[in-house]
C-alpha cells in the first residue's frame, strides 16, 4: 500500500484508498472526514466542560480569601495550603507566613502555580487538552484541526518538558498536604477524628498514587538501568509505580474530584453552612 494511503482491507471503517489524499506536510492526509463511526466528540466535549467546571471553581476559591480553615478540628484546605501569607490564619500557616498580604495574591501563592505547571505539564492532561480544547486531534483517527503539526519539539511546547521538575515539587506539597491530614486528627479537647479528617486523609492517599504514578516517576525509579537483576529494589519499586502508572488517567481524574469535596466540604463547616460530623472528640 502506498505511503499516505488507506485500505478498506486494513480495518479502516470502509475507507478505501481512493478516499485518502496524498501525505502533506510529513503527515498523513486522510480525505474522510473521520474514520470513526462511534461517539468519538463525547469525550473531548466531557473533558472542556468538566476541566473548564474544574478550573473555574478552583480559581473563585483561590482568591476568595475566607473558609479555607477550620480552627477547632485544623482542617485547613489543600487550595490554601502552605497558607504562607501573612493574611493567613496563624494556626493554619505551620510553616510560616512570609508572603505579604497583597489582596491580588493567593495565599497558596507558591503552592498553587507550582501544583497548576505540575498538572498542566502532565502526560495524561496535556493529551486531554491537545485533543479537546486544540482538537489536535479531537480524538484518534480524527483529522487535526491544525494544518501544521510540529509535536513538542519547538517553543513554546518544548517547556513541556520541565514536567520532570514540577514532579520534585510535587513530591514536597504531597508533604506537607499529609501534615496536614495528620494535623486534622484534631478536637478542641485534643485528640479528635471527624468526616473532614477522613475526607482529608482519603484525598492524601490518592494525591500521592497520582503523584507517583507520574510518569517522570517511574522513568526515576527504573529508567537508565542496564540490568534489573541487579537492582531488585528499584525493579520492585518500578513494577509497583509502572501499576500505578497504568491508572494515572483514572487517578488524574480522581484527584481533581477529591481535592474539589475536600476544598467543598471544609468551606461549607468553615462558613457554618453545616456542622463536621465528628467521630472521636
Ligand atoms: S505524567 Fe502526569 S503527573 Fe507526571
Amino acid at each position: 500500500m502506498a505511503s499516505g494511503t488507506l485500505d478498506s482491507s486494513a480495518g479502516t471503517a470502509g475507507v478505501t484508498s481512493t478516499q485518502a489524499g496524498p501525505a502533506a506536510g510529513g503527515r498523513a492526509a486522510i480525505g474522510a472526514r473521520a474514520l470513526r463511526t462511534d461517539n468519538w466528540r463525547k469525550a473531548p466535549i466531557l473533558t472542556v466542560t468538566l476541566l473548564t467546571a474544574w478550573i473555574l471553581y478552583a480559581v473563585v476559591r483561590a482568591f476568595m480569601q475566607k473558609w479555607y480553615f477550620v480552627p477547632d478540628f485544623h482542617y485547613l484546605t489543600p487550595f490554601y495550603s502552605p497558607c504562607f501569607s501573612t493574611a493567613c490564619d496563624p494556626e493554619a500557616s505551620l510553616l510560616g507566613q512570609f508572603v505579604p498580604d497583597i489582596p491580588i495574591f493567593p495565599y497558596a501563592l507558591i503552592s498553587l502555580p507550582i501544583l497548576g505547571l505540575f498538572r498542566l505539564t502532565c502526560y495524561y492532561y496535556r493529551r486531554a487538552y491537545y485533543r479537546s480544547y486544540w482538537g489536535s486531534p479531537p480524538a484518534c483517527a480524527v483529522p487535526d484541526l491544525h494544518r501544521t503539526y510540529q509535536g513538542e519539539s519547538r517553543f513554546p511546547l518544548i517547556l513541556q518538558n520541565a514536567h520532570r521538575y514540577f514532579f520534585y515539587f510535587a513530591i514536597l506539597l504531597s508533604i506537607v498536604n499529609t501534615i496536614d491530614a495528620i494535623e486534622a486528627f484534631h478536637s478542641p479537647g485534643g485528640f479528635g477524628i471527624g468526616l473532614g479528617t477522613i475526607i482529608l486523609v482519603i484525598n492524601v492517599i490518592l494525591l500521592w498514587a497520582y503523584t507517583v504514578s507520574c510518569h517522570s516517576c517511574r522513568h526515576i525509579v527504573g529508567g537508565r538501568l542496564r540490568h534489573f537483576s541487579r537492582h531488585p529494589l528499584r525493579y520492585r519499586a518500578w513494577g509497583l509505580v509502572s501499576k500505578l502508572n497504568a491508572k494515572h488517567m483514572e487517578l488524574a481524574w480522581t484527584t481533581l474530584g477529591t481535592l474539589l469535596v475536600t476544598d467543598f466540604y471544609i468551606m461549607a463547616v468553615s462558613a457554618g453552612w453545616i456542622s463536621d460530623l465528628r467521630i472521636v472528640g
